[in-house]
């Protein structure tokens, strides 16, 4: 008994396959009392001294009994005839003491032969989802959604830290794409005010510049007019020498540069004299040249002549040279005096200041 009882699960399976075979006649011979023509079918060795029917596996009659399992026979016959555990259960545990050969009869060989009876002989269970049902004690096969247990709670997500809520989630700028012709109009702007930039730029700075120049010039003009180049006048007196050093009829030159005077000593109305001639002409202020070859002086411009005595002879020049003052200093030099002229044609070289007798 003890080795029927442990009964492997591949022996069940066949022995449960065996037994949907002969499902029909077995059910029916079952239900009269009889027992079954195969040992196959009904039981695998009867036992002298208990009924028949005990000696189906008991291990299908044990857990009836006890009411707490099903067995994996009623398990598969079940899920071939759709049949409810509890229904099995409580069938043999209530027949085998009114009825022992009833009893005996395996409630597991007449609960297969319902579901051929019931038409359900067609559908068809594969192993696993059997021995899965059989082991987990759920409902073998294909369920509905009301069948299907329920799905796990989901997971409650951790909670965020108070300081990553507070926070502002800060979002990068996507960069904007910017068409190419408003790129290009940009461009076309920024050269434009560039342009314009400079070149109000640069005439400001021209009319700076020009003004400034402006203003300093007027102002040295104004200095300068404030502060004359009278210093750059030369003395209007000065000594040109001993009279030892101007001999008869000698015409001295080497003044006219700096002072523009001549210094002659000549003969005028019978008289030696030594005089000093302005180097001007009486035309229109030309310089004179001395000639000494022809004892004149020659005006350059247009011609005029004078003699050693300065009255004019020839050319345009209305009248004669005129002459500066001149004398004897203290120290015995001559001295001549630009700030004083005398004109012959008025009869001013008759003044002795106009000449040094020799
Ligand atoms: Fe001397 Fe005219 S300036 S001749």
């Amino acid at each position: 008994m003890a080795d029927k009882k442990k009964m492997s699960v591949a022996e069940i399976l066949a022995a449960a396959r065996a037994a949907d075979g002969g499902a029909a006649a077995g059910a029916a011979k079952a239900d009269a009392g009889e027992e079954p023509a195969s040992p196959a079918a009904a039981s695998p060795k009867p036992v002298p001294g208990k009924p028949a029917g005990a000696a189906k596996p008991t291990g299908e009659a044990k857990p009836a009994a006890g009411g707490a399992r099903p067995s994996v026979s009623d398990i598969l016959a079940m899920a071939r005839g759709n049949k409810e555990p509890g229904a099995t259960a409580t069938k043999p545990a209530a027949e085998p003491k009114a009825k022992p050969a009833a009893a005996a009869k395996p409630a597991a060989a007449a609960k297969p032969a319902a579901p051929v009876a019931g038409g359900t002989k067609g559908v068809e269970r594969d192993t696993a989802s059997i021995l899965a049902a059989a082991r987990g004690g759920a409902k073998p096969g294909p369920v509905s959604k009301a069948e299907a247990p329920p799905r796990p709670a989901a997971k409650p997500k951790p909670a965020e830290p108070a300081a990553a809520k507070a926070l502002p989630r800060v979002v990068p700028l996507k960069p904007t794409r910017a068409p190419l012709a408003a790129k290009k109009q940009d461009a076309e702007g920024e050269d434009r005010r560039s342009f314009l930039q400079i070149a109000t730029g640069s005439f400001l700075a021209v009319g700076f510049t020009a003004l400034s120049v402006t203003t300093g010039l007027f102002t040295l003009g104004l200095a300068r007019f404030f502060f004359p180049n009278v210093l750059a006048e030369p003395p209007s007196k000065f000594k040109v020498g001993f009279r030892e050093g101007f001999p008869a009829g000698k015409v001295e030159t080497k003044f006219v540069a700096q002072y523009g005077v001549w210094v002659v000593n000549g003969e005028f109305q019978g008289q030696q004299q030594i005089y000093a001639l302005k180097t001007v002409c009486t035309h229109l202020g030309c310089t004179p040249s001395w000639l000494e070859a022809e004892q004149k002086f020659k005006c350059p411009c247009h011609g005029s002549g004078f003699y050693k005595d300065g009255i004019n002879f020839e050319g345009p020049a209305p009248r004669p040279l005129e002459r500066y003052a001149i004398r004897l200093s203290d120290d015995g030099q001559l001295e001549v005096d630009k700030g004083r002229s005398f004109q012959e044609e008025l009869g001013q070289w008759a003044d002795p200041a106009s000449y040094v007798n020799v």
